[in-house]
Parts: C-alpha cells; structure tokens; sequence
C-alpha cells in the first residue's frame, strides 16, 4: 500500500468514528487545515516533474475530494442524531392531562377557611372586622373586662405571662380575643357592630386544645341592642355557617365578668354513627359564650352604660372548624404536614361567598 492510501484509510476511519461536530472538526483542520496532512501532500505537487505530477496529482487531489465528502457526510449524519435525540427528548403527550400550577396546587389553611366564611357571613350582616395585637397588657386582657386583681376567674386562663419589665408591667399572650372588645369601644364611637377573629393563647394541650388557638369575637353596641337582637344574629350565623335551612340553640346562664346576664349557647345536632349532624337530632353542642356588655366594661371603655349598652360573644374558631369539617383532632392543624394540608386543605381559587357557596 502506499502512503496515500495508508492516509485515506487512516483519515476515513477517524472520521467515521468521530462522535461529534467538535471532534469532526479537529480532524478537519488535521487533514485540509493549512498544515494538515493533506494540505501537505498537495504542496509537493509543485515540486514535481510533469509525469510525476500527471500521474500523482489526480490520486492526491482524489484524497482531498474523499476527506472533504467524508466529513461532509459525517457531519450531516451526526447533526441528524443530535436533532433525533432532541426531538425524542422534548417528546411531549399531547393527551396527557394537564398538570396543576403552583397556584392552583396550593392549599388554604382550614382556620383561613373558616375565618374566610365567618367574616363573609358577619360581613353580610354589616359588620366590621377589628384586631388587635396578640401580646397584650394585663390591663385590656383582663382589668378592663372586669377581671378585678386578685379575681379566680383570671386563674382560669391559664395565661402566658412575660417577665416583668422595667415599670414592673407584666405583659401576656392575649388568653381571648375580648382585648379586641375593649380596644374598639375605646377607639370608635357607637354604634359599633365589629368581630374580631384572632390567635389566642393558653398553656393547655390535648386532642382539642393548643397552646396557640383561635378564636373570634363579636360586639354591637348602640342605644338599642338587646339579647333578642344578639339571639337572632347568632342564629343566623349559625344557620349560614353550619349550611342548613333551621337550627335550635339553647341559652344557658353562664358567668363571664365581662358580660351580664351571660350565657352559654349550645345548637342542635344528631351524633347517630359517630357523625355529628346540625339542624337535626336533639343532642346539644356547645359552641359559644355570649351576653350583653357589663356596665363596668361599658364604663371603663368611656362609654356612658346609661346612654349605651350592647352584646358580645366569644367562639373557638378551630373548634367549629373540626365540627363543620369532621377533623378529630387538633394538633395536626399547627403541625404544617403537607399530606394534612392536601388532604383538609381548601382550593384557593375558590372563596368563601354566600352566593356561590361557603364550601367548595
Ligand atoms: N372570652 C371568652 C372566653 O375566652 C369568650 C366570650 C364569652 C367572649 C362571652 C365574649 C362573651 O365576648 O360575651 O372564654
């Protein structure tokens, strides 16, 4: 064999096997580059005599022909692979479903939920909504609701305490949402018809109470309001919230220092197979504290109790929330388990309205 020959097989066999555009080239500029191998070959051409060249320069110029259709070929080949393995990669079913967005993939938080359709409802009726902060002063958890120091209902609170500070004021974790109460008489003039959904704190932990809980608060005040006004609008909230066309209530006498008469309101449900019911059966669940503003409260909060008087009610948010949505326990709401949210979890393009429904 001579050395053309050897150099075609040598080049031919290299560029077969280059695996891409990037290897192909460096073999290029090897062979027809300006001092590549053949480049080389084709220089001697002009050194030669006439029958050297007649004979040699058709073989040399046949090598350059095969080199240059070699990669040309190759190139190709390999620049088609590339765009297979693409298309197959970028392969997409067009009838598979279409998978959900992050925003349509996350869940609303049963407590936001309920506290969702607890203001629309409230807000139907021409209430407002009021908070307040959740570290609170001693003075508007307790003092102004007509707690007196020293009183044994403070002890029922179980409440968070800070360490004193350089006054000597002990602040706390509001233990109720009532703060809320005295904050709006304090600041607005009746009349006043605001609710009050909030965080709440108590040192007590088991099945059905957290350390951290919710609940919301409710206060008319202006010349007029009576027990038979607060009657009729917790009914209808209750009527609203729970879905159902009637409900019973009873009104049992209760004690809050905050509120005289006070009572504790029990609604109507049905228990049978383990499944609580509302607006049937004649069982009893008690789901709220209620009662027409105190007096003293009226008068701490700079209200006249001669001119004004009102009523008030305090809820367990998360309380109604397990009874409306069948979750038994409580501690997995504050435990933030995904597979808990995806599970109890609400859409979050569809909200609460009374129009559309309260429950998607
Ligand atoms: N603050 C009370 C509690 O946490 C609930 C309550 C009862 C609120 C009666 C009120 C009320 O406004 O009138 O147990």
């Amino acid at each position: 064999m001579n050395e053309i020959d050897t150099l075609s097989d040598s080049l031919l066999g290299e560029i077969a096997a280059a695996q891409d555009e990037a290897a192909l080239e460096q073999l290029r500029i090897a062979a027809l580059g300006k001092s590549g191998s053949v480049s080389a070959l084709l220089k001697t051409l002009g050194a030669m005599t006439p029958d050297e060249r007649k004979e040699k320069g058709p073989l040399i110029n046949g090598l350059r022909d095969r080199v240059q259709g070699a990669i040309t070929e190759r190139k190709e080949a390999l620049g088609q692979a590339a765009l297979d393995a693409r298309l197959a990669a970028e392969r997409i079913d067009v009838s598979l479903p279409v998978r959900e967005g992050p925003e349509a993939r996350g869940r609303i938080h049963p407590i936001s939920q309920v506290i969702d359709e607890i203001t629309t409802i409230f807000g139907d009726m021409g209430f407002s909504i009021a908070e307040g902060p959740d570290v609170e002063t001693d003075d508007l958890n307790f003092t102004k609701l007509n707690f007196p120091v020293g009183h044994p209902a403070r002890e029922m609170h179980d409440t968070f305490f800070f360490a004193p500070d350089a006054n000597g004021e002990r602040k706390l974790l509001r233990t109720h949402t009532s703060p809320v109460q005295v904050r709006t008489m304090i600041s607005q003039e009746p009349p006043i018809r605001v609710v009050c959904p909030g965080r709440t704190y108590r040192m007590d932990s088991d099945q059905t109470h957290t350390p951290m809980f919710h609940q919301v608060e409710g206060l008319v005040i202006d010349k007029k309001a009576n027990f038979g006004h607060m009657k009729w609008v917790l009914e209808e909230f209750c009527k609203a919230f729970f879905e159902v066309d009637s409900v019973k209530m009873r009104f049992r006498p209760s004690f809050f220092p905050f509120t005289e008469p006070s009572a504790e309101v029990d609604i109507q449900c049905s228990r049978k197979g383990g499944e609580i019911r509302f607006g049937e059966g004649d069982d009893w669940l008690e789901i709220l504290g209620c009662g027409m503003v105190h007096p003293n409260v009226l008068r701490k909060c700079g209200l006249d109790p001669d001119v004004y008087q009102g009523f008030a009610w305090g809820m367990g948010i998360d309380r109604i929330a397990m009874l409306k949505y069948g979750m038994p326990d409580l501690r997995p709401f504050f435990e933030a388990d995904i597979r808990w949210l995806s599970h109890y979890g609400f859409r979050p393009l569809d909200l609460p309205t009374l129009t559309g429904g309260l429950t998607s």
